[in-house]
């Protein structure tokens, strides 16, 4: 991938507020116009409709279900994640031993980032987009023309962990609880795997889950004067493989179902998990990444996070050989090294699948 490989490193713009702390400026009633965002005639025809999808009919997977020895449960709960992963690319994941005390430390631990003065956030700003620690605003700054309504924290976790030095507590928690969300990622590949007709160990192996990446990421949305004018993040793919979300009892998430937009409600200690770029790529388009996007409200500071589980850097990811179609006989993306898609996706503007459209090489029906 030689035009991929001499990427530009691109920096970050020098210090930017932040919008925890444009929120809270006293009186603030609007918002500028750096953080409209365009609303187009598409944009409100598919706007969530409360008859036509309800959350209700979004997918669950219990997980313990996934670890039963019983070889019926099993094909029941893989036939259960096959359909999950062609009718929505997302799911809500329960019962997976995950400590809920765990996952409250967690939400806690980002609260408190979020709450420490700017100029302690400012010695975790990053000066590049693939730096493991980077605090920061909106999503690449540097080369958006609006806006998001979101402040981040992002840390490389695995396969070497890392941690901001504040708040204290941070280190030990989250590297108790990204080694317990990546168990469930990789458990989940599995039975995505098999739901592929692939051997369960099919992902871990191929795309070198030992040294997988994972990153951390913890968005934080305060609340928003003019919530129908702003957008927490827009709409976007993730690039690695599984994410999986937990918000702080306040809902924002929407997915892209059908042309519409779906509202995502958590069940109490579940995680939202949402199929990313590479699982798209690696399945020759079986599965699709899920566009989904986080809205705003004027009330509450929503605080999510994002664990994104993804193949190791230098894993060269391209369709499995097994699951391309006799009849064409042709992969429908290009290879490429999962460093590199990282960088492109974080470096550019979120957009949608503008990422994915650069590796794609066939238009599939039903894209
Ligand atoms: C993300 C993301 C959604 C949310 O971090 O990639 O899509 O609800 N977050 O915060
Ligand atoms: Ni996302």
């Amino acid at each position: 991938m030689a035009e991929t490989a001499s990427l530009p490193l691109v920096s970050l713009p020098n210090k930017m507020a932040t919008v925890k702390v444009l929120a809270e400026s006293p009186g603030l009633s609007s918002i500028p116009s750096t953080y409209t965002f365009p609303k187009n005639e598409s944009d409100k025809k598919s706007s969530v409709s409360d008859t036509e999808y309800d959350d209700n009919l979004i997918p669950v997977i219990d997980f313990s279900l996934l670890t039963s020895s019983s070889p019926e449960v099993r094909s029941i709960i893989i036939n259960d994640l096959r359909e999950a992963c062609q009718k929505w690319g997302f799911f809500k994941v329960i019962n997976h031993g995950v400590p809920e005390i765990l996952m409250k430390e967690m939400m806690e631990e980002c609260k408190i980032f979020f709450d420490l003065t700017e100029e302690e956030k400012g010695e975790f700003e990053g000066k590049h987009v693939l730096d493991p620690i980077r605090s920061g605003t909106s999503f690449n700054a540097s080369v958006e023309k609006v806006f998001c309504w979101r402040d981040f924290l992002k840390v490389f976790v695995h396969p070497q962990f890392q941690s901001p030095t504040k708040p204290c507590g941070f280190r030990e928690i989250s590297e108790k609880y990204c080694k317990r969300t990546r168990e469930v990622a990789r458990e989940l590949l599995k039975g995505i795997s098999e739901s592929l007709g692939l051997e369960a160990s099919y992902i871990d192996k191929t795309l070198n889950l030992n040294s997988g990446l994972q990153l951390l990421i913890a968005n934080l949305y305060p609340p928003c004067p003019q919530p129908d004018l702003a957008m927490g993040l827009p709409p976007h793919s993730d690039h690695g493989l599984l994410t999986l979300l937990t918000q702080n009892g306040i809902g924002g998430l929407q997915l892209q179902h059908n042309s519409k937009w779906v509202n995502v409600d958590a069940p109490p200690n579940s995680f939202l998990v949402n199929t990313g770029d590479h699982i798209e790529i690696l399945s020759n388009g079986k599965y699709k990444s899920v566009v989904h996007r986080a809205i705003v409200n004027s009330k509450s500071t929503r605080i999510s996070l994002a664990i994104a589980n993804g193949p190791s850097l230098d894993t060269v990811v391209c369709p499995a050989q097994e699951l391309i179609d006799n009849e064409s006989q042709a992969p429908a993306y290009k290879g490429m090294k999962y460093i590199e898609y990282l960088e492109l996706q974080q470096s550019n503007r979120l957009h949608i699948k503008s990422c994915l459209d650069r590796v794609r090489l066939l238009n599939l029906i039903n894209i």
